[in-house]
Formats: C-alpha cells, sequence, structure tokens
C-alpha cells in the first residue's frame, strides 16, 4: 500500500476552503493509503508567533482533525514537536540540499519580501519539510499547488542522497488535487477563500454557528442577470454558490443548477447545506474540547506510532551519510 504523508500549519482558522479542498481528501484518503498527517507546529516558528496563542492553536487543530474525521486507530496524526526526529533530520536535509537550490524558493521569496524579521528557519524551511516526508518512506504528498516546488524538492534531496550516500530514501511524488476543488471568496468570488483577516465575510469557518453561516451566504456576491447557471468565467459568484452545494451535497455543480432559477433559493439551500456539513463536524469538536484529557491520549499515541518509523529511517540515513554509531 501506498505510503501518504501531508503537514497543515497550525496558523489560523480553518475554513471551508481547507475542509472541501484538502481535510476532506485526507479523510477519504486515511482508508485507501496508509496515511500519515502532521501538524507542523515547527514550520510555524519560523515566523513571528505569541508562544501561547501557537500552543492553542496547535491543540485547536488537532482537534479539528479529529473532529472532521480523520481516525487515529487508522491513520497517524501527531504534533511534529512531539516526534525530535524532524528537527533531527532537517540537518542532514540542509547538509544534502544546496544554498542555490534553497534561493530559488518562490515561497521564501513571497514571505520575506513582506516582512520586517526574516528568521534563517524562513530559508532552511523546505529542508525540514523534506525531512517530514522522507523519514516516512513516503510515496505520495497530497498538497496545493503552492507546496509543489517543496515537494519537488525533497524528491531532489532523496535522490542526491541516494546517490551519495547509498539506497537510503524512498523518492516522493506530490500529488495535487484538480483545481475545480477551489473554493473562492463569497465577497471577491474570482480570489480563493483564505483565512487572511481581511476576507472575514468571504470566508466560513468550520467553527462559524448556523446564524454566521447563513449571514456570509446570503451576502455572498452573485450579479445582475438573475439567471442560475454554473459558468465560472462569466459567472464566478453564483458558480461559487453552485460548487459549495454540490461539494456539500456529492453532485456535480450542474446538477446543482438544475434546482434553481432565482439566487435567493439557492442562497438559502446552500447555507443550510454548509451548517448540516458543520454541524456533525462542531459537535464532535466541542466534545473533545470538554474531554482535554481524550485528545492527550490520541496524540500521545499518534506520536508513538509516528517516532516508530521515523527513528528507523532516521537511523538510516545517520548510518549511511557516515555519522558514527552510539
Ligand atoms: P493553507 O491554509 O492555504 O495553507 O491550505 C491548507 C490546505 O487547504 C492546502 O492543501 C490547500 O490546497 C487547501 N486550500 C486552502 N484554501 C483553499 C480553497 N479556497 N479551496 C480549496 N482548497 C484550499
Ligand atoms: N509547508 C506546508 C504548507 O505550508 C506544510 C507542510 C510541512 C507539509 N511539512 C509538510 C506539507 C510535509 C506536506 C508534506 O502548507
Amino acid at each position: 500500500m501506498a505510503r501518504v504523508f501531508s503537514g497543515i500549519q497550525p496558523t489560523g482558522d480553518v475554513h471551508l476552503g481547507n475542509l472541501l479542498g484538502a481535510l476532506v481528501h485526507w479523510v477519504r484518503a486515511q482508508h485507501e493509503h496508509e496515511s500519515v498527517y502532521c501538524v507542523v507546529d515547527l514550520h510555524a516558528l519560523t515566523v513571528p508567533h505569541d508562544a501561547e496563542e501557537l500552543r492553542r492553536s496547535t491543540s485547536r487543530l488537532a482537534r479539528l482533525l479529529v473532529a472532521v474525521g480523520l481516525d487515529p486507530d487508522v491513520c497517524t496524526l501527531f504534533v511534529q514537536s512531539h516526534v525530535h526526529e524532524h528537527a533531527e533530520g532537517a540537518w542532514l536535509m540542509e547538509c544534502t540540499a544546496s544554498y542555490g537550490e534553497m534561493k530559488r524558493m518562490v515561497q521564501f521569496k513571497e514571505k520575506s519580501e513582506k516582512a520586517d524579521f526574516v528568521s534563517t528557519a524562513l530559508f532552511t524551511y523546505p529542508a525540514l519539510q523534506a525531512a517530514d516526508i522522507l523519514l516516512y518512506d513516503t510515496d505520495e504528498v497530497p498538497v496545493g499547488e503552492d507546496q509543489r516546488q517543496h515537494v519537488e524538492l525533497a524528491r531532489d534531496v532523496a535522490l542526491r542522497f541516494n546517490h551519495h550516500y547509498g539506497d537510503t530514501f524512498v523518492v516522493p511524488r506530490a500529488v495535487v488535487p484538480p483545481a475545480g476543488a477551489r473554493v473562492m471568496d463569497l465577497q471577491q468570488p474570482t480570489s480563493k477563500m483564505s483565512k487572511s483577516a481581511d476576507a472575514a465575510a468571504g470566508t466560513i469557518l468550520v467553527l462559524d454557528d448556523p446564524a454566521a453561516i447563513t449571514r456570509k451566504v446570503k451576502r455572498a456576491v452573485t450579479d445582475t442577470d438573475g439567471e442560475v447557471r454554473y459558468d465560472v468565467a462569466a459567472k464566478p459568484g453564483v458558480s461559487n454558490l453552485l460548487s459549495i452545494l454540490a461539494a456539500c451535497t456529492g453532485r456535480t455543480p450542474e446538477e446543482a443548477a438544475r434546482d434553481y432559477t432565482q439566487y435567493g433559493p439557492l442562497k438559502a439551500d446552500t447555507a443550510e447545506a454548509v451548517v448540516e456539513l458543520l454541524r456533525p463536524i462542531q459537535q464532535r469538536y466541542h466534545e473533545l474540547e470538554d474531554d482535554p484529557d481524550a485528545m492527550v491520549e490520541i496524540l500521545a499515541k499518534g506520536a508513538a506510532k509516528a517516532q516508530a518509523v521515523s527513528s528507523s529511517v532516521l537511523d538510516r540515513a545517520k548510518r549511511n551519510i557516515g555519522l558514527l554509531a552510539r
């Protein structure tokens, strides 16, 4: 069975785009592949942050991942900093990746241009990501398009390491979901729904209450021609509502469009479908919030499972690169 690894940063709130674009695929994949999912808190340290807020976001995200349906008995779900092999593996990656390769990373250029403080780790971030991936003998890495370059780097590092030091790492590949799975901002339907603060009215958070969801969907930008039709170029707002409704109810957007002639009922049904999709997730989330010991235990087991794999791969890499056994 192919092994799948993916990571998600504990920054900002999880929104409907993350859920429909990534997390529902993770939930499905856990039954089809041997899946490892990681809350990458070490990656979140690369930018200025508040210590208490990071701790809270990490536990919130872990809880949410369980609430959306990642089953800790089926997949491996853990927090990156609980498994020290990641930080140690990152050093071997930094020694194998070249400075030139790192300098070509588009995400570093974008993030560092905007930042007042640029940590060294923001630059070497892809080496840590490569360690995440390679330490699990990963075959496939499901990620958004923006992460493809980082996965390619992990692949190049694996090939170089294997070439110099003998067969050590499985060579991974990125699996990018089709663009159709993209959820757009309700206020600016030509941009992706995102977690940036200025998108609040256009972003549905997975933990939004039903009244907030209904209000955001009812205020969603449409257009003035009044016709319900799935046509992303000509009617981005209406098409986004149709694809959200379709994703929530297991149809295609074209099928969903046939049931409507007016925007009012389309919005009402879309709001209701989102509320119903999120209801059981929110309920499970709040149950886990009321039982903090359960989450501690889930994450401790996840870390132990993750470490069983990563420690043996790391040992193999340390031996092959020339470090003396203890
Ligand atoms: P981000 O929060 O942007 O780092 O994204 C985390 C994951 O959610 C990635 O796999 C993205 O591809 C996915 N994702 C983020 N925003 C959207 C969106 N608006 N529609 C679909 N998928 C998204
Ligand atoms: N860098 C990824 C992001 O920002 C998160 C991540 C860290 C990751 N390690 C990973 C994704 C390993 C896939 C595999 O989205």
